[in-house]
Parts: C-alpha cells; sequence; structure tokens
C-alpha cells in the first residue's frame, strides 16, 4: 500500500510589533524608497523582549493542529526548522512538544536557514510515506532579529521575526508530489554568522555574532538556481510549468521572486507574496505566505503548489504539493 502525506492544516503567527521602513531610516543610512526597489519590503515584524522562537512556533501550531481539525494526541512527529532556537538544548522541537502536551514521539530541530522549511517539509514527507508517521507537525520559526546587527544597513532592513505551520497526514492520495533538496558549503562565506557554540562563545554572549551577507553574490546564484530547481521539480513530476497553480517562494526579495515567476511563465497574480509585509523570516517565510493564501482563499483543492526556497549553506531544495 503506498502511502502519502497531504496538508491538512496550516497556520502562521508575527509578532505584533511592526517596524517600517521609516523607522529604519532614523537608525541606519539607509531609505524607504531604496528598501521598497531593491527587496519590495515595507515593514516586517519583530519580536518583543521576552518573546522567543518557541513562542511563535506554538502560535503558528495552535492554528495548524486547530485548522486540521485533529487532537494534540494524534501528533506522531514534530519537526522545527529554525537558525535561531531558544537554547542551545533540548531541541526547539522537545520543548513544544512538551508546550502541547504531547509524548514520546519524536521531534527534533533542521537546521538549513531559509530552505529549513522545505527540509523540514521533506524529511516528514519520508517519515509519513514510508509508515513511520501518521499525523507530523512541520514548523518553521525565527526570531532573526536576534542575529542582526542593526547598523548594518546591507542586512539589517532585509529580516523579521515569524513562524508558520502545517499538519501533514497519512493518505493514500497525494497530497506532497516530490521534493528536492540540495546544498554546496563551497559557498558558506557568502551568507553566514560566522560565530558559534563551540567558536567564541563569549563573542555569542556578548551579541556580536550576526548575519553576514555578499548581497549580490547571494542574489545572482539564487536566481540561476531557483531557475534550476524549477526545471528539476517539474521534470521530476512530468509536468509542464503551465500545471503549477501557484508559487509560493521563499520570501526574500521581490525581484527574485519575480526572476523565478518569469522562469515559469508565470503571472504574478499566481504567485504568493508577503515579502512586503513580512520581510525575510527565513525558515519562516514559506510556511507563513502558504498559510495567508490558504486563510484568503486562493490556494483551493486540487491545485498544484510548488514551494522553493534558497539559502545559507548553500542549501536550497522544493516540494510540489497538490493541495
Ligand atoms: O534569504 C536568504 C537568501 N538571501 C537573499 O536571497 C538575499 C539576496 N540579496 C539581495 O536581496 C540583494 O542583493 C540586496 C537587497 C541585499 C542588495 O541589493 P543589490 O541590488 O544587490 O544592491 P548591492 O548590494 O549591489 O548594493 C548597491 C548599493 C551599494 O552602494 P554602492 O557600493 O553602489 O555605493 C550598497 O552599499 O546599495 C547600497 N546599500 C544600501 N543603500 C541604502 C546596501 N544596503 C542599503 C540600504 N540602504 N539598506
Amino acid at each position: 500500500m503506498t502511502h502519502f502525506a497531504r496538508i491538512v492544516g496550516t497556520g502562521s503567527y508575527l509578532p505584533e510589533r511592526v517596524v517600517t521602513n521609516a523607522e529604519l531610516e532614523k537608525t541606519v543610512d539607509t531609505s524607504d524608497a531604496w528598501i521598497r526597489e531593491r527587496t519590495g519590503i515595507r515593514q516586517r515584524h519583530i519580536a518583543s523582549e521576552g518573546e522567543f522562537t518557541l513562542d511563535l512556533a506554538e502560535r503558528a501550531s495552535l492554528q495548524a493542529i486547530d485548522a486540521a481539525g485533529i487532537a494534540h494526541s494524534d501528533i506522531d512527529l514534530i519537526i522545527v526548522a529554525t537558525t535561531t532556537a531558544d537554547q542551545v538544548f533540548p531541541s526547539t522541537a522537545c520543548l513544544l512538544q512538551s508546550r502541547l502536551g504531547v509524548h514520546g514521539c519524536p521531534a527534533f530541530d533542521i537546521q538549513a536557514v531559509c530552505t529549513g522549511f522545505v527540509y523540514a517539509l521533506s524529511v516528514a514527507d519520508h517519515f509519513v510515506r514510508s509508515g513511520t508517521a501518521r499525523t507530523a507537525l512541520v514548523v518553521g520559526a525565527e526570531t532573526f532579529s536576534r542575529i542582526i546587527d542593526w547598523t548594518d544597513r546591507n542586512t539589517c532592513v532585509l529580516f523579521g521575526d515569524g513562524a508558520g505551520a502545517v499538519i501533514l497526514r497519512r493518505d493514500n492520495a497525494p497530497g506532497i508530489l516530490s521534493t528536492h533538496l540540495h546544498a554546496d558549503g563551497d559557498y558558506a562565506s557568502l551568507l553566514q554568522v560566522p560565530k558559534g557554540v563551540s567558536n567564541n562563545l563569549s563573542s555569542v554572549q556578548a551579541g556580536t555574532a550576526y548575519v553576514e551577507m555578499a548581497g549580490s553574490d547571494v542574489f545572482r546564484m539564487a536566481v540561476k538556481t531557483l531557475g534550476r530547481i524549477v526545471d528539476e521539480t517539474l521534470e521530476a513530476n512530468q509536468l509542464a510549468k503551465t500545471d503549477i497553480d501557484w508559487l509560493v517562494p521563499h520570501q526574500a526579495n521581490h525581484r527574485i521572486i519575480a526572476a523565478t515567476a518569469k522562469k515559469l511563465g508565470m503571472p504574478m497574480e499566481k504567485v504568493v507574496q508577503t515579502v512586503a509585509e513580512h520581510g525575510n523570516t527565513s525558515a519562516a517565510s514559506i510556511p507563513l505566505a502558504l498559510d495567508v493564501a490558504v486563510r484568503d482563499g486562493r490556494i483551493k483543492s486540487g491545485d498544484n503548489i510548488l514551494m522553493e526556497g534558497f539559502g545559507g549553506g548553500f542549501t536550497w531544495g522544493s516540494a510540489l504539493v497538490n493541495w
């Protein structure tokens, strides 16, 4: 018997505090016009002091569980994609498991930065397809604002905080049609936080472990690589570009998103864009955008949805889903 994984519920959460471009104009040498023109971003949500990745993940998960109409005890796998875990350990997934009152099922974090959600979805899909799990909670959650140098205009205007979640259920029909994951660590230095637990912990404690990015190099690679993964995904499923109903991309920059849409020959009305309101929320950006388009009724039963992401590592990946 072949099993498939279907997304049966989505949820998301954004911190209350909104930081506009105008606000950033007061603290760094930037302008609303530059940020809008080069990135498409108008504002981002930033977690308040005392609000953590786990809190965001919990809010998004509760919404997804509610939308799926399942009991917490139905969940038999929890995967959280995050770059900004609250603790070195336990994993955010284990802490979330406790918050949700779930016991005993496997729970672990995945770290693939902006591609994290696609990685997590792919792993959960394999668990469900193999019959190892029946009901999986997959979350992308970030407080990226905590690893941003708010005096660096090259990075601070780009990122925001948030969380998105989906519930996957085993089904006889797809569901997730295919997932495609890639990485190339040779590009690590172009997009990184160069400090970590075993490398200069004191600088992490002092709050100097920040995102560093060679923006235009990353931009060029993202456009090229995402174009390739679109082809790979369509080919694997023997589908034509016209078979895709919605593109739900990672939300880093509206120009990168537009380039991928162009590659698909897709009008921008068929692209779910939240970058203007959310900024780049790393692993949270795809499930956040997905939840917006599900809740506003754009995504309908039977639609083919292409999700794709690119980020630090470099990592990149895609998921093709029949809704
Ligand atoms: O999510 C993970 C993957 N990340 C991405 O995909 C991000 C990819 N990169 C990008 O989205 C874009 O490269 C950026 C938005 C980061 C930058 O846009 P760009 O068109 O590539 O600009 P640039 O880096 O080539 O910089 C152009 C100019 C520079 O000034 P000079 O050297 O030409 O005088 C920058 O110093 O823009 C300047 N600049 C800014 N000016 C005003 C850089 N940041 C700012 C800023 N405000 N915030």
